[in-house]
């Protein structure tokens, strides 16, 4: 609780042009899910700010329906890789010229978003009328995803692109990763800058990059039209961790429809698919965690990672499989560990300061508390908080953390980038007095 003032001062120092940056070299546009969470913490102080930072993420938003992972609101900045001429989204006919984007989305948190803001400020109109105009956007987004990323109508969007998923290089992707064959020269030949901004330890390998180029490259070559990527992709992942945070957000618009007398027939009827088919495709009793499934070889990826816990924050589990995934946390923290972990401490996968095989993220603990607390697990959902709080007062306000409690006791710092927004707005929402 030390910091409050800080955090605001960071989101402030990372505000451009009517939205904020991750952090000012390494991301310097505007990312879809750091821009949601960062409005939500802003919505606790400055309304007008979270406004208009919303507003500027749907001005990127595609005729189809599809909202960019990224906004290049600016051509001018060079310090990041692959930057809006390597994207090319004018490939894609329905992609607007300005701001340029990339071709690939990130998970659907606006749904949610909103829905905590409405209520937060249920008395101020200007609030409500903002939610009413940007509603029917919202729900063009999660049809995108229904009609366009959903090949056999199951309620369940894939991804095409790890970067997709937020989680980047999880262990999770590496097996269908490392089946991708990359023809000569299917790679144009590019420049990392990644490396120069943050310690090479902490962020994906070379190996990796040259995937996630490959897949780019063939999202552009069929213009990033989804039914056409579902063909032809070689790595088609349905992700339980966005399936669960688009149910939530579901959830959120079908209940501010009712509350604002708006039409949500059509979301109950996706509503009712997605949650009829959910666990039987991720659920994994021996695990006792959701996990990812793998659509080109139709095989579960059968590791234990931070997304698996997500569908607490949907109320997706039963109580008894809920108490599974509140065993997973409460152990972690008995063997010395903050929580959590984005990977499974105990694979040979796990590698502590590199990004999301390891490292704590903090807007991961802000949807875990936020679960937790769904189920009534207030210790852990505490624990969670209390976690991250520690790590943020004693390391600053990184990208992602350390998780072994004896070795960040002789750290002075966290991983990847620095003065980052979103690690201002989870410690924001964590510590607000009404929750
Ligand atoms: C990056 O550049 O590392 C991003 O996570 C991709 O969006």
């Amino acid at each position: 609780m030390k910091h409050i003032s800080q955090a605001k001062e960071i989101i402030k120092e990372n505000w451009r042009d009517g939205f904020t940056v991750p952090t000012s070299m390494l991301y310097p546009f505007q990312w879809m899910w750091d821009s949601g969470f960062v409005a939500l913490g802003t919505s606790t102080y400055d309304i007008k700010m979270s406004l208009t930072e919303i507003d500027k993420m749907f001005s990127g938003q595609w005729k189809n329906g599809m909202l960019p992972h990224i906004l290049f609101h600016s051509e001018k900045e060079n310090t990041y890789f692959p930057n809006f001429d390597f994207w090319e989204s004018s490939v894609n006919e329905g992609a607007p010229n300005s701001p340029k984007s990339s071709g690939i989305t990130q998970p659907a948190v606006f749904g949610f978003i909103l829905q905590e803001i409405l209520r937060a400020h249920w008395k101020n109109e200007e609030v409500r009328k903002f939610v009413k105009d940007i509603f029917p956007k919202v729900v063009n987004y999660h049809r995108f995803l229904y009609d366009y990323r959903d090949p056999h109508k199951e309620g369940l969007f894939y991804i095409y692109h790890p970067w997709e998923s937020g989680r980047d290089n999880s262990p999770l992707w590496d097996e269908s990763m490392n089946k991708i064959e990359i023809p000569d020269g299917a790679i144009p030949s590019y420049q990392r800058r990644d490396t120069a901004l943050a310690n090479t330890n902490e962020r994906p390998t070379q190996n990796q990059y040259d995937r996630y180029v490959y897949l780019l490259e063939l999202g552009k070559k069929y213009k990033y039209d989804g039914r056409q990527i579902a063909e032809e992709s070689p790595f088609l992942i349905q992700d339980n961790m966005m399936n669960a945070i688009l149910i939530k957000s579901n959830q959120s618009l079908i209940e501010i429809a009712s509350e604002l007398d708006l039409d949500a027939s059509e979301i109950k009827e996706w509503q009712e698919l997605s949650l009829s088919n959910y666990d039987d495709k991720f659920w994994n009793e021996e695990l006792g965690l959701y996990v990812g499934y793998d659509l080109r070889h139709n095989k579960q990826l059968l590791h234990k990672e931070i997304g698996g816990l997500v569908p607490l924050f949907a109320n997706i589990p039963s109580k008894p499989k809920a108490a599974k995934m509140n065993n997973y946390l409460q152990d972690l923290t008995k063997r010395g560990y903050y929580l959590c972990p984005s990977f499974d401490v105990d694979s040979p996968l796990f590698e502590s300061q590199r990004y999301w095989r390891g490292p704590i993220w903090p807007q991961m603990n802000y949807m875990l508390y936020k679960g937790l607390k769904n189920y009534e697990y207030l210790e852990t959902a505490e624990i969670v908080k209390d976690d991250l709080n520690t790590l943020i007062d004693k390391l600053g306000f990184y990208e992602y953390f350390e998780s072994q409690k004896e070795i960040v006791k002789h750290l002075s710092k966290g991983y990847g980038g620095g003065n980052f927004s979103w690690t201002a707005s989870s410690y924001l929402l964590l510590n607000r007095k009404t929750k």
